[in-house]
């Protein structure tokens, strides 16, 4: 009896291209990076597309998956396979490479955009500002702080998809967190930048970005809160 197959429309080509398919054995527990490796590795060595970590860790092998973006690493083929095929794309909104791989770099611009470096109020050789852990400053901080860029919910928001210059929800997320870290000085410059133009306010609210995390963040909430935010800042004269 022959072995079980499945197969694998892959993207191939930069923003022009086309889809390629390729036949590859089924295996017990298979991620679809397994079957991406596979096919580099024994079918065609000039496939690209990224990963490092493998354990859901760096967020670099995200792409897309039969329409949906996701962490590949952590998805086992027999999940989402539709009628044994498998469609690979890489992430959407944002500029292709070649194959599977994608440009990030306007990605993290944004994140500079947006007022995501952390601004510290103690210089150096003062002793670190400290946020004990069962404070409800540090919960607050706490809340949208794991996020690992993985470009995702970037990915899935179709106010990006409309607008390429909107922010995007992992660069407001990114903002939000900061906005709650009682040691960051930099909030009224972050306000001003996330209440521009493209900022916070051109969110629609539909949560494809809070359903699509692969952390269970909720940039949405997020967004939410830098809204009413730089509603204070502006009626205080801040912005
Ligand atoms: S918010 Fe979630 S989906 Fe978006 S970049 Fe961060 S980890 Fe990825
Ligand atoms: S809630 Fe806002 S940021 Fe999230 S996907 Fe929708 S429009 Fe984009
Ligand atoms: S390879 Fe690091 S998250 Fe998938």
């Amino acid at each position: 009896m022959s072995e079980p197959t499945i197969d694998v429309a892959v993207w191939r080509g930069a923003e022009a291209g086309g889809y390629q398919h390729f036949t590859v054995p089924l295996l017990a527990s298979q991620t679809v990076l397994d079957v991406v490796t596979y096919i580099q590795r024994h079918l065609d060595p000039t496939l690209a597309y990224r990963f490092a970590c493998r354990v859901g860790m760096c967020g670099s092998c995200a792409m897309e998956v039969n329409g949906i973006a996701r962490w590949t690493c952590r998805t086992h083929v027999g999940r989402v396979a539709s009628g044994g095929a498998l469609r690979l794309r890489p992430l959407a909104n944002l500029p292709v490479i070649r194959d599977l791989a994608v440009d990030m770099s306007g990605f993290f611009d944004k994140w500079t955009r947006a007022g995501g470096q952390f601004r510290p109020t103690r210089g150096a050789g003062e002793a670190f500002a400290t946020v004990p852990p069962s404070t409800p400053e540090r919960s607050a901080a706490d809340a949208a702080i794991e996020c690992i860029g993985c470009g995702v919910c970037y990915a899935s928001c179709d106010v990006v998809a409309w607008r390429p210059d909107y922010l995007g929800p992992a660069a407001l997320n990114r903002a939000w967190t900061l906005v709650n870290d009682v040691r960051d000085g930099g909030n009224d410059e972050r306000l001003r930048a996330v209440a521009a133009d493209a900022g916070c306010h051109a969110c629609h609210s539909h949560q494809s970005c809070r359903e699509r995390c692969p952390k269970q963040l909720n940039p949405t909430a997020s967004i939410a809160g830098l809204k009413r935010a730089t509603v204070r800042a502006a009626l205080a004269g801040k912005l």
